[in-house]
């Protein structure tokens, strides 16, 4: 299972004062299995090119296909195709329509066929996945929740879905610390239990080198760079400099100790594997305390 993007460049306002040439000649494959963390400064590109991948925006030119389905057909099968790969937007506000949560959460099975005890053991499933209870907010309008409980709503709508690609677009923008972590271990448990993959934009450079197996760095409407999370990190300091995106603080702290002499693990993605590489690093033996 992939969804495979050619040559595909979009360009907002085409013959307007305002053209702007958003993606040039983006080539991606992105297969079932993998979490993707796609990074890049503000106005790179990144929502445009993931709106291509499940067909809500079309490419001016080059395609996108989903196993082999043209995402710019309106058939059946493209519409089941667009239907796999679920997208949670970057203001989810935008994404909630309906009077109560539990009708919002249900548009998506309900427009997929399925009937109504199926709709409701996929809401219940899904509310649970988020953390919302389901008779407490079952009954409640969308539009009078908190920004992080509206976030929820949009997520569970789409988990809803049973899609088997997962993209979200800045995720934790309302959501508070402890709220972000507990949808994010969710969600990094169902990836690795194999329900779906992820493709996850995020400015959280530690969110990334904790949970992303590929991560895509974008600039100007190009893809500079794709690869291994801790390479890019550690090997491509200049480039994301220049793109103007950050190292994860973590990394930059473990790199600073090791200009300074100090032996450190700096591929470490979470400040437990620092600690516990430090520690073996002076000669403790963790397992023997
Ligand atoms: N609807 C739109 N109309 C015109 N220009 C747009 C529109 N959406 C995005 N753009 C422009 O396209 C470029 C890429 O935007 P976007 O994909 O939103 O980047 P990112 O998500 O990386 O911040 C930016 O220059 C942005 O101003
Ligand atoms: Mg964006």
């Amino acid at each position: 299972m992939s969804i495979c993007v050619e040559e595909v460049s979009h360009v907002y306002g085409a013959r307007t004062p305002f053209e702007k040439e958003a993606l040039k000649h983006v080539n991606l494959t992105i297969n079932k299995g993998e979490f993707i963390g796609i990074i890049g400064h503000t106005g790179s590109g990144k929502s445009t090119l993931i709106q291509h991948l499940n067909g809500l925006l079309h490419p001016t030119s080059g395609k996108v296909t989903v196993d082999g389905v043209d995402l710019a057909g309106k058939t059946k099968e493209v519409m089941e195709k667009r239907h796999s790969v679920g997208m949670v937007f970057q203001y989810p506000e935008h994404q909630l329509f309906e009077e109560t949560v539990e009708k919002d959460i249900a548009f998506g099975p309900l427009n997929q066929g399925c009937d109504e005890e199926e709709i409701k053991k996929r809401v219940k499933s899904a509310m649970k996945f988020v953390g919302l209870d389901y008779e407490t907010f079952k009954e409640r309008s969308p539009f009078r929740l908190s920004g992080g409980q509206q976030r929820r709503v949009a997520i569970a709508g789409v988990v809803a879905m049973h899609p088997d690609f997962l993209i979200l677009d800045e995720p934790s923008a309302g959501l508070d610390p402890i709220g972000r972590r507990e949808i994010f271990s969710r969600i990094q448990n169902w990836f690795r239990r194999g329900v779906f993959s992820v493709i996850l934009v995020s400015h959280n450079m530690d969110d990334m080198a904790r949970l992303a197996t590929r991560l895509i760095v974008m600039h100007e409407g190009e893809i500079l760079l794709d690869g291994d999370p801790m390479d890019i990190f550690l090997n491509h300091r200049e480039e994301l400099e220049f793109c103007g995106v950050d190292v994860p603080p973590l990394t930059k702290t473990l790199l600073y100790l090791k200009s300074r002499n100090i032996p450190v693990p700096e591929r470490a993605k979470t400040c437990e594997e620092a600690a516990d590489g430090l520690y073996r690093m002076v000669g403790g033996n963790i397992h023997a305390d």
